[in-house]
């Protein structure tokens, strides 16, 4: 049987860089979280943890990223300030943190993937619930101090920073892809 709803939001999906309130509820997030949660993952090792930034708290975070610029030498005042603001960028961010864990037969690839599924799976019903979403990541990612402010350890990274809100203004166009220039047959 197919489902039209999914293959519609699998096929149209687009992110949104423009957001604002209202964000997801405490029961959608629940909710987002629980498909998440969901994506494959070898040997069930969990590797992933959600860290919800809303509120006054992105404010927080925007001191976080300061410093983390400031702490990687940067000194360009519109760099830092840019980095102050960046978390009002949407009602709610979600960092998808990959929660690494030694096993013998999964390595890290393989559990950055499942944290990277997470967070597609998280970004696709945020977008069912009738949210936009745009994930981000750059140099604060990998960096420590925010890894740490984060609640990670040193193996830790954030695999995504998924902003989630309100679309502000139209989605933008889906772009026109031939799957004939991605896929061939051995
Ligand atoms: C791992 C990852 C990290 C990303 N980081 C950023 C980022 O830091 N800034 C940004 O503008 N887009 C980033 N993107 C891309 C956007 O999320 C988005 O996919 C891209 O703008 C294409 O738009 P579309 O998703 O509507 O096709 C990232 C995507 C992935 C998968």
């Amino acid at each position: 049987m197919m489902n039209h709803d999914v293959l519609k939001a699998l096929t149209e999906r687009v992110s949104h860089g423009s957001l604002e309130a209202p964000g997801p509820s405490s029961e959608e997030v629940d909710l987002i979280t629980r498909a998440a949660m969901r994506a494959p993952d070898h040997a069930l090792l969990r590797p992933w943890r959600f860290v919800v930034t809303e509120g006054d708290r992105r404010g927080d975070l925007g001191v976080v990223l300061h410093e983390s610029l400031r702490l990687r030498g940067v000194t360009d005042e519109a760099q830092l300030a840019k980095a102050l603001k960046a978390p009002l960028r949407a009602p709610m961010i979600v960092a998808v943190m990959l929660d690494y864990k030694a096993h013998p037969k999964v390595d890290r690839t393989e559990q950055v993937g499942s944290a990277a599924a997470a967070t597609y799976a998280m970004s696709l019903a945020a977008n069912a619930l009738g949210y936009g979403t745009m994930w981000r990541t750059g140099q604060y990612a990998t960096d420590p101090h925010v890894i740490e402010a984060l609640g990670g350890s040193a193996q830790d990274e954030v695999i995504g920073f998924l902003y989630i809100g309100t679309r502000k203004g139209p989605s933008k166009n889906i772009p026109e892809l031939d799957p004939g220039d991605f896929l061939t047959h051995f």
